[in-house]
């Protein structure tokens, strides 16, 4: 398959300037520099064209610059740019009506607008702590809610996150997610990994370390994103939502990667038949304008006048590029997730028996993980050609992104066609085939490819 020589000039002295002026601390996987895209397809500075199956980490949820978005964006901003959260405007209401009628809620919704995840998740927090009276709070190992100093707690999915930075929060704890693929607590014969987690919070936490009634919410990624796309068993939420129930306890479905139509539902946590009382968004809410949005039930968004606000929140470009992002997906990419996602999953099944080195395939929708092992049996995470597989693709024409500890996800625009999709995945499978290669990851491969077929 042919190779692009990336970077490419322009782009490698791009980078150049960016890192003399730039912080340091963003993680920069390879050196790709945009410079415009349409759709899934994106052309870099030097004029190599690439798939987009990253979508700017699941946030170009409409494609790259969807013509309604654009014009959407350009008439509000001939009108007014800001005029803060102090005072009101028609498209942020409007939004806040649609976000009403498409919350996973039987009771009425109320929005608190933000301009990205980790702002939405600091909302939840406060207000959980503040409707409660409470202050403790449960999340998961692996799970990533954002960088500021209150999500940030919450995030457990690489100490680098936290390598620096202590003390956090206070009034965290952390419970291993239930992985069925790696699950961490044995279960018993007579359950699977999402009930001996449930287990364990009652038997282990509650019983032992913190009183359940002062708990104001346990948070939880319903698919857990950066922590490998990793897919509970179904099992898992309506004992969660029991759970919380007994106890009195709010639960925040934190979906700023896995919401907005990505798993071919509007909230993934509806896959699995529960209601939270907070639901978390942003990335592929406004197609990339910065906007996020922490959404409760009624009756939970108790906090009065003046308890939680922001200069920006409701900001009138980002309202409108959201109406024309949630119009486009409720008419048609949402379904094309599901019916896309279903085809790529297929696939990535047939690749799978090929390549040894696929651990596991699994999501919803257009939210897939495809893990790399270096042995089936012990399951032992291949890093390596992980990291090999990301770069190889890139080389060839691909954009993905990894997550988790050997996890190559697949998050593209929800406008993905079938022959796209097809395409990518020729790309997917070249460099899984050269990167198997390149890392000798498992030397038994030959016999594991025929005891597999
Ligand atoms: C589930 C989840 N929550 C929160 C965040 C934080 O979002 P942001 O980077 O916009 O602050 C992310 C970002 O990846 C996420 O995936």
């Amino acid at each position: 398959m042919k190779t692009l020589n990336l970077p490419g000039p322009v782009a490698k002295s791009l980078i150049e300037r960016d890192r003399a002026v730039i912080s340091p601390s963003y993680p920069r996987g390879y050196p790709f520099v945009m410079d415009h895209g349409r759709g899934v397809e994106v052309w870099d500075v030097d004029g190599n064209r690439f798939l987009d199956f990253a979508a700017g980490i699941a946030v170009a949820s409409t494609g790259h610059s969807h013509p309604e978005v654009v014009k959407a964006i350009q008439q509000q901003a001939e009108k007014f740019i800001h005029i803060s959260s102090d005072f009101y405007h028609p498209k942020w209401i409007e939004l806040a009506e649609y976000l009403d009628r498409i919350a996973p809620f039987k009771e009425d919704a109320v929005s608190f607008m933000t301009n990205s995840g980790t702002e939405s998740v600091e909302a939840a927090i406060k207000l959980a702590r503040y409707h409660t009276g409470r202050t403790q709070l449960i999340a998961f190992h692996g799970a990533f809610h954002g960088r500021t100093m209150g999500a940030v707690t919450l995030t457990a999915s690489k100490p680098q996150y936290h390598r620096g930075f202590f003390p956090l929060m206070g009034g965290v704890t952390h419970v291993p997610y239930p992985d069925p693929y790696r699950p961490v607590i044995l279960n018993r014969t007579d359950e699977d990994a999402g009930s001996a987690v449930i287990r364990y919070i009652e038997e282990e936490v509650f019983a032992k370390d913190i009183p359940a009634d002062e708990v104001a919410a346990i948070i939880v990624e319903p698919i857990q994103g950066e922590g490998g796309y990793i897919v509970p068993p179904a099992s898992f939420f309506p004992k969660l939502r029991a759970l919380c129930d007994r106890h009195g306890i709010l639960l925040i479905a934190d979906e700023v990667q896995a919401g907005v139509g990505r798993t071919g539902k509007w909230w993934s946590i509806e896959q699995f038949g529960v209601e939270p009382d907070i639901l978390t968004t942003a990335k592929g809410l406004a197609s990339g304008m910065p906007l996020g949005a922490m959404i409760g039930r009624k009756s939970v968004v108790t906090w009065p006048k003046g308890s939680h606000g922001n200069t920006y929140g409701g900001n009138p470009i980002s309202c409108s590029a959201s109406l024309a992002t949630l119009r486009l997906i409720e008419t048609g990419y949402m379904q094309n997730a599901a019916r896309v996602g279903s085809y790529v999953l297929e696939r990535l099944a047939e690749i799978q028996a090929d390549h040894p080195s696929i651990g596991i395939v699994r999501g919803m929708g257009l939210m897939i993980g495809v893990e790399f092992v270096k042995d089936p049996l012990t399951k032992e995470p291949a890093v390596e050609v992980r990291n090999l597989v990301e770069e190889l693709a890139f080389e060839r024409g691909l954009l993905t992104l990894g997550c988790g500890r050997s996890t190559l996800r697949i998050s593209p625009p929800l406008c993905l066609t079938q022959a796209e999709a097809e395409e990518g995945l020729e790309i997917l499978e070249d460099a899984i085939s050269v990167a198997e290669e390149e890392v000798d990851i498992y030397p038994q491969r030959e016999e594991v490819r025929i005891a597999q077929k």
